[in-house]
């Protein structure tokens, strides 16, 4: 959490309500969503297990944002739930992710060599003994499924029968296709209700980065046409509300640099530039690689990962994870792609590799 902000900023009131975490305190055009989330947890905050939730949706569609913004509702309103939000790019297979859940709740699990079903029993005695209701956010979830390890889907939305009415789960996916991917056992019990977000449109992303702009600029640093340019690039781009948010925040950045008291037309182009060169980076510098970064980047263009991943990705290379590091290091240096030290149960840190956006 940041706590202190330059206050000679011109521009920015405060700049933190354009961070990818920031949680804004209201959802503008989600109030179908919202009811829909709240609807199936309803009964939780009574003590009786909520619905299981299948949430999905393209990205920046406000999924998980939506998401928090009800769990954190829900457990102001009632102390019987226990809400666990888990993001499963921190958690990549249902061993780490039931050791999590263990975790939080703080039960006590041994070093080593417990089984799943004991964890879950143990998961189970705790919420009976403490008369609570679980419900379980697996944002991200297509993490487990390319990781073949969706065995702890069928623990948590089984939960009626399996936990004797104590766990509701909710499922955040990127991919509308995702029930079909999914075993006929765990289908059916995960799509007890099922909650779509669709990409926004232009006018749905003006009212939403408006909103944003209100809490994040100064009133004199910002005008609707500038709200009005970002979100219809966003739209462009997939009505992906992510986009628009980072293109205000370039765009007041630009305006600072140049010493300038408004946010202008100009520095949402040169922001919309900006994002285009950084992309155009990666082709233009594409041909300079060699055979091994090649693969590497390749690998990539469909999302992050980590380097045990590419390492496994590239056996057929046989070259050393030394080797490996060097060429990501490699990389990193020319700028194509960046790294993120990430927490894995139960192994420890590891990188999480992306392409530079
Ligand atoms: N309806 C909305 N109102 C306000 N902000 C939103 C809305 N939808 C998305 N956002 C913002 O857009 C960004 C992406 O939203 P997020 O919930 O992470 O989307 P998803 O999980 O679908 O990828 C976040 O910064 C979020 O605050
Ligand atoms: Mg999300």
């Amino acid at each position: 959490m940041k706590l202190f902000y330059e206050s000679d900023s011109s521009i920015f009131k405060n700049e933190n309500a354009l961070s990818l975490e920031y949680l804004p305190p209201e959802m503008p055009e989600r109030e179908t969503q919202l009811k829909e989330l709240a609807a199936a947890l309803n009964s939780s905050a009574k003590g009786k297990r909520g619905r299981n939730i299948l949430v999905t949706g393209p990205t920046g569609t406000g999924k998980t944002s939506c998401v928090k913004y009800v769990l954190n509702q829900l457990t102001e309103f009632s102390q019987t739930p226990i809400a666990i939000y888990i993001n499963c790019w921190n958690f990549t297979t249902s061993n780490a992710v039931l050791s999590e859940i263990a975790e939080r709740l703080k039960l006590p699990l041994p070093r080593r060599g417990i089984a799943f079903d004991e964890i879950f029993k143990r998961i189970k005695e705790y919420l009976t003994v403490s008369n609570k209701v679980l419900v379980v956010v697996l944002d991200e979830v297509d993490r487990l499924l390319a990781n073949n390890s969706t065995e702890i889907l069928y623990y948590l939305s089984r939960g009626d029968e399996l936990a004797s009415g104590k766990i509701s789960v909710i499922v955040v996916s990127n991919d509308d296709e995702l029930p079909a991917k999914l075993d006929d056992r765990i289908r059916s019990s995960l799509l007890e209700s099922r909650v779509k977000f669709e990409k926004y449109t232009a006018f749905q992303l003006k009212k939403i980065l408006s909103e944003r702009a209100k809490l994040a600029f100064f009133s004199s640093a910002i005008t609707e046409e500038v709200v009005a340019l970002c979100a219809a690039n966003a739209a462009k781009q997939g009505g992906d509300a992510r986009v628009g948010i980072s293109l205000l925040y370039q765009a007041g950045l630009n305006a600072e640099r140049e010493g300038s008291n408004k946010v202008l037309i100009k520095h949402i182009k040169l922001a919309l530039e900006e994002v285009k060169n950084e992309t155009d980076f990666i082709a233009r510098h594409f041909d300079s690689l060699s055979d091994t970064e090649k693969r590497i980047v390749n690998l990539l263009l469909t999302g992050p990962l980590t380097s045990g991943e590419i390492y496994e990705k590239l056996s057929d290379l046989g070259i050393s994870n030394r080797m490996l590091q060097f060429y990501i290091t490699k990389l990193e240096e020319s700028g194509m792609v960046t790294s993120q030290e990430i927490e894995v149960k139960p192994k420890g840190r590891t990188k999480l590799i992306s392409l530079r956006k």
